[in-house]
């Protein structure tokens, strides 16, 4: 399975220098001849042989993605068919280019070697002939059908593996000449563009594509592109096989989490063959019931989704029943529900000898719930405050201890952490993440006295509510170690392994 660097820089020298700094992460490239300015298409024959690695030429049209090009049909087909002498291993056709207008440019092709890839685009989705139109595209001159299709919902991803499953047996029937009775498929390409379509990026390795395209330059060749070197060093990609074991986050969205970093770099220390892939998600079941297509063996869960799967699981541990969220599910006869960040939660805290002192949390969302039920288990006395008194109230109803609005809180001209005691406070809030890195939750609140803050946000590194309390003294804890340390519980239960 080859990483082809899709190449769009404006100069074949500005492409050349792209594939040189990604050499030791690709197998083949290919160049998107409609970004190159067109003064450099006279030197498309010299490419192949400076570029040192299987070449495919592409010049695309507006109407699949391509540039702009004052270039008619015509025209361009005469700029690769000049190209071709140069000993371009690929040359990417369109399946509805006109036969006549490419007619010398598929002679050309077959004259020096070049094997031709046929392609179609579809933004709007996954077609329901996907398949049928590849193998039909996989004609007599043993053409290289290609598709990249744009899954907009989990169903619609679930379909591309199916086709890719498909493909894949197809292909081994009429290689072993068996009796399909249908056109001869050697090699073929799937792509699924977008964030639903992303995992088949890494899974073509193990569904049976003949290739996954990566970008490296300024502009991104096609939606969901990431780099080769991010192929190989972040998913682990040259060590996938139908073999490998699945794991991955479901969450919407979820494109933005560090968790596949965390997760892959362990599972490459402990020699477990094994990938960790982000799967944006609309609809869990979907990808919950087809565990067996995917080969998924655990998950990680993230917002907006960690109660709706408690109801898909056959088991839930006693923490995801109290605090009524599921951050982790593990494939045993059925998915099997834990949560594993109120024990995150806790790993940075877990010497302070914090039991019998008293705590406060601020927020009644589904992260409060964590928060509460791991301050409640080391023997901490809570109380909550929120923005809306009545969810801290009910929160606090739900576990035994106090909540209420930020009017519970002693003031003195300013709310007092002193005054009442905590020795520890908890910022459980979205206020201050990224990009509203302004906002907190507790504008004013007398730090001085308390012994540990800690914010559950990770990203700034120190929410403004974080920068007061450091200012005021206070030990401070940002959302990192927590996520870090739940990844940690996570990684256990998916390996029995550690994860450093
Ligand atoms: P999560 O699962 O991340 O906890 P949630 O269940 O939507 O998310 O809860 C969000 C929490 O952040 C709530 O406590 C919310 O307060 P309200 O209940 O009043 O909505 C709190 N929150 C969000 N933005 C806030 C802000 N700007 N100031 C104060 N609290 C805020």
């Amino acid at each position: 399975m080859m990483i082809c660097l899709s190449c769009t820089e404006s100069t074949l020298k500005a492409d050349l220098e792209l594939i040189r700094t990604n050499k030791d992460f690709i197998d083949a490239v290919e160049i998107r001849a409609d970004f190159l300015s067109p003064d450099e298409y006279s030197l498309l024959p010299e490419l192949p042989s400076s570029a040192g690695v299987p070449c495919i030429l592409t010049f695309r049209l507006p109407a699949d993605g391509g540039m702009d090009s004052i270039l008619s049909a015509a025209g361009r087909a005469g700029v690769m068919t000049g190209a071709l002498r140069g000993g371009w291993a690929y040359v990417d056709i369109e399946d509805d280019a006109d036969p006549e207008t490419h007619r010398e440019l598929i002679k050309t092709a077959s004259e020096n070697g070049t094997r031709v890839i046929r392609s179609f685009h579809d933004f709007s989705g996954v077609p329901e002939n996907l398949v049928q139109r590849m193998i039909d595209n996989s004609d007599a001159d043993r053409c290289i059908p290609k598709a990249a299709v744009m899954p907009k919902c989990s169903g619609d991803f679930i379909r591309l593996a199916e086709a890719f499953q498909s493909l894949s047996a197809y292909r081994a029937n009429s290689m072993g000449y068996s009796c399909t009775g249908g056109p001869f498929l050697s090699d073929y390409i799937l792509v699924g563009m977008g964030a639903f379509g992303f995992p088949s990026r890494i899974m073509a390795a193990a569904w049976g594509g003949m290739l996954t395209f990566a970008s490296a330059g300024k502009t991104t060749a096609a939606p969901g592109h990431i780099s080769p070197r991010q192929m190989v060093c972040d998913y682990n990609f040259k060590n996938i096989t139908a073999k490998t074991d699945v794991f991955g986050i479901i969450g919407n969205p979820v494109m933005h989490t560090k968790s596949p970093m965390l997760h892959n770099e362990a599972m490459r220390k402990n020699r477990i063959d094994a990938v960790y892939l982000p799967f944006e998600t609309d609809d869990p079941a979907s990808i919950l019931d087809n565990s067996e297509l995917l080969n998924l063996k655990g998950l990680s869960v993230t917002i907006p989704h960690k109660q709706k799967v408690m109801g898909l699981a056959y088991g839930l541990d006693e923490a995801v029943e109290k605090i009524g969220a599921c951050n982790t599910l593990v494939k045993k006869d059925g998915w099997f529900g834990y949560n594993t960040d109120w024990k995150g939660f806790l790993k940075p805290i877990e010497t302070e000898k914090l039991g019998g002192e008293r705590a406060l949390v601020v927020g009644a969302g589904g992260a409060s719930r964590a928060v509460v039920y791991a301050l409640l288990s080391i023997g901490m006395e809570v109380t909550i405050v929120n923005r809306t008194a009545e969810k801290a109230a009910a929160l606090a109803a739900d576990f035994g201890c106090i909540g209420g609005g930020m009017d519970l809180l002693p003031r003195s001209g300013r709310p007092a952490g002193r005054a009442s005691g905590f020795s520890l406070v908890v910022q459980t809030t979205s206020a201050g993440m990224e990009p509203d890195i302004d906002q907190n939750p507790l504008p004013g609140f007398d730090f001085t006295g308390v012994r540990i803050v800690y914010d559950i946000i990770y990203a700034p590194d120190e929410t403004r509510f974080l920068a007061e309390a450091r200012a005021a003294g206070c030990r401070t804890i940002n959302g990192f170690p927590m996520l870090k340390a739940q990844a940690q519980e996570q990684f256990r239960l998916f390996t029995g392994c550690e994860m450093e």
